[in-house]
C-alpha cells in the first residue's frame, strides 16, 4: 500500500475534522488540505511514525471542542487546528531508537524525547504562512506551575492556545494504547485532568474539554442517535 499523503487523502485515511459546523472554519479547514508545504510535513510525520500522525489529527479535533466551546473566532480555531495538526512534528527529528522504544525510556533518551517541541517550532519556521505558530507549538508541553518544557513558562506566559493543546494531547495520550501500556479509561482520564487542572492544565480549556466531550458521549448513548 503506497503511504503517500496524497493517497491517504484519496483512500480517505486521512481523519476528517469533526464537529465542523462553521462554514468559514470548514473553508479554512479544507483549504489546509491542498497546502504543499503542511502536507509534506505530515507527509514526513506518516512516514516516520504512523501513530504520531493520527494522534495528531485526534488532538487538533479534541481542540476544536475546546476552541468551540470557548467561543474562539473561526481565525482562532483554525490556527488551532494547525498547531494541533503540528504540534509534535518534531518527532520527526527524534531517533527511532527513542520514539518507537517499547518500554519506559532512560534518562537520556527521555531528554532527547523532550527536545521535540523545538524540533516542531524550527520545522514550523521554515513555513513562511505559518511561521507565526512557532511560539504556540514550541510551548505545547508548558504546564501552569511552570513545571512544564522546555522553558518552564508560567501561567498566561503560555500561548493561549498551547495551553488548549496541552489539554487535548494529554487526553488522547491516555485514552490511547501503546505498546508499553494500556489506555485509560474515560472517566479517569476526566479525574487526572480535573485534578491537575490550576497545576498542569489551564482551568477553563479543562473545563471546556470535560463539558463538551461530556456532552458528546451523552449524545451517542443508545436511544439518543436518533433524536
Ligand atoms: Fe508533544
Amino acid at each position: 500500500m503506497s503511504n503517500k499523503l496524497s493517497d491517504i487523502l484519496k483512500g480517505g485515511h486521512r481523519p476528517k475534522a469533526q464537529f465542523v459546523e462553521d462554514k468559514e472554519l470548514q473553508r479554512l479547514m479544507e483549504a489546509l488540505n491542498t497546502h504543499d508545504a503542511i502536507n509534506a510535513l505530515l507527509q514526513n510525520l506518516w512516514e516516520k511514525d504512523p501513530y504520531t500522525y493520527e494522534h495528531s489529527h485526534r488532538v487538533a479535533d479534541f481542540a476544536q471542542w475546546i476552541g468551540k466551546s470557548l467561543g474562539l473566532s473561526s481565525q482562532d480555531r483554525v490556527e488551532l487546528y494547525v498547531c494541533g495538526l503540528l504540534h509534535d512534528i518534531g518527532k520527526t527529528v527524534t531517533p527511532d531508537s527513542v520514539l518507537k522504544k517499547p518500554g519506559p525510556l532512560t534518562p537520556e533518551e527521555f531528554s532527547i524525547m523532550r527536545e521535540h517541541p523545538v524540533h516542531s517550532e524550527t520545522l514550523v519556521k521554515t513555513v513562511d504562512d505559518i511561521a507565526y505558530l512557532a511560539p504556540a507549538i514550541r510551548a505545547h508541553h508548558e504546564r501552569i506551575d511552570g513545571k512544564g518544557y522546555p522553558d518552564a513558562l508560567v501561567g498566561d506566559a503560555i500561548p493561549f492556545l498551547s495551553r488548549i493543546l496541552l489539554v487535548a494531547d494529554t487526553f488522547d495520550a491516555m485514552t490511547s494504547t501503546r505498546v508499553y501500556r494500556k489506555e485509560v479509561d474515560v472517566s479517569r482520564t476526566y479525574d487526572e485532568l480535573i485534578r491537575c487542572s490550576g497545576t498542569q492544565f489551564d482551568p477553563e480549556a479543562t473545563r471546556a474539554f470535560v463539558a463538551s466531550h461530556q456532552k458528546l458521549l451523552d449524545g451517542l448513548k443508545p436511544g439518543k442517535l436518533a433524536a
